[in-house]
């Protein structure tokens, strides 16, 4: 079968796409004919070797993973003995991050509990797109307790990263909940995020969110852009910030100090560890009841995965870049 593979650290130039064996599935495991993929942040970082954290993980000086791609969709082509949730012939989709990766190719096994149905009325490139980053944002809204605000009383949301993968879904989530929320972005991607139904834009290039007065009840930081402290600021006297990703230096600071936040005020401040696959059953749900849609940007061949991680990586895309793989009758 094809695949796209890496045998060293670094750049989109060290992925290949090679013919490699097609995997066989253990007892527990489906194999999935991959129809779609997606591209997350994740991906990247382990691609080039960082944070060290990755390499503890996926190797040291060189990758042992070779095969990226955590979110797939796709039709289940075999089952192992043991597996009772899925027959050959289902449509599936989920994120492999736990189950050996490796939906960059045409063929991948995963434990059949890091699968769920696909939507029918969901392509299998919109399936790709949603489960990590759609799942950081609903796990982030959900610590940052969103969902029991009081129906009366909006809550003021701010998104900061609101045109990436998680950001366009979160900021849908929110809006969903009855939110006021506020999307923070680059110039020219405002238009996307106001698409999105958001009650104010703040272009990052010309004013900072965490100066400009204004104070939030939760706050979903997608890329760790300002210092803590700032980010305590702009936060109301009870608020909460919830950290998603991003910069190293700003989750350190979290780690030390917002467990002192906690004690010494009303407001929180911390982390958000991801689960995977946890909650895309609600996910499915607000999808298929319209109130949110995935935001998928470009969609690439297999053969052009260089390309597309290119395009990824030079932060163009809005929402979520996809790669369709194309199956023909024999395979
Ligand atoms: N907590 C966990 O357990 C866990 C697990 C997995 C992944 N993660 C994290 O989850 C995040 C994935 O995010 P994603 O899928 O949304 O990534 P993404 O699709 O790459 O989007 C990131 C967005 O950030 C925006 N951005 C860049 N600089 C910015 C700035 N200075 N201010 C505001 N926005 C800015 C970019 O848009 P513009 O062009 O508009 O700037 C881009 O659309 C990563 O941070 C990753 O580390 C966390």
């Amino acid at each position: 079968m094809k695949a796209i593979v890496f045998q060293q650290y670094g750049s989109p130039d060290f992925l290949q796409l090679k013919e490699v064996e097609k995997p066989v599935p253990k007892d527990n495991e489906v194999l999935i004919k991959v129809h779609a993929v997606s591209i997350n942040e994740w991906d990247w970082a382990i691609l080039h070797g960082v944070p060290f954290a990755n390499r503890l993980a996926y190797g040291l000086f060189k990758p042992r993973l070779q095969i990226l791609g955590a979110d797939v969709a796709g039709r289940i082509e075999a089952v192992g003995n043991n597996v009772r949730r899925f027959r050959s012939g289902d449509e599936v989709f989920g994120d492999l991050c736990r189950s050996g990766w490796g939906g960059f190719a045409e063929y991948t096994c995963a434990h059949e509990k890091a699968l769920v149905p696909k939507p029918a009325s969901l392509t299998y490139e919109q399936s790709a797109s949603l489960p990590q980053a759609g799942l950081l944002a609903v796990q982030g809204l959900r610590k940052g307790k969103l969902q029991q605000q009081p129906v009366h009383q909006a809550k003021k949301v701010l998104i900061n990263g609101a045109s990436g993968g998680v950001g366009t879904i979160a900021v849908q989530i929110a809006k969903s909940c009855g939110a006021e929320v506020t999307g923070v972005c680059s110039t020219a991607k405002m238009e996307l995020v106001r698409s999105l139904g958001v009650d104010h834009v703040i272009d990052y290039t010309k004013e900072d969110f965490t100066k400009n007065g204004q104070q939030y009840d939760l706050i979903l930081d997608v890329k760790a852009t300002h210092p803590v402290l700032d980010c305590k600021h702009a936060l109301c006297p009870a608020g909460v910030y919830i950290l998603v990703g991003g910069a190293s230096s700003v989750v350190n600071q979290l780690m030390l100090l917002g467990p002192l936040i906690s004690l010494t005020s009303k407001k929180k401040m911390s982390l958000l560890l991801y689960k995977p696959n946890k909650g895309l059953d609600y996910l499915i749900e607000l999808i298929e009841s319209g109130k949110v849609h995935p935001v998928v940007d470009k969609i690439y061949p297999l053969s052009e995965t260089v390309d597309a991680f290119r395009y990824y990586g030079d932060g163009r895309a809005r929402g979520k870049v996809v790669i369709t793989v194309a199956h023909s009758a024999a395979s």
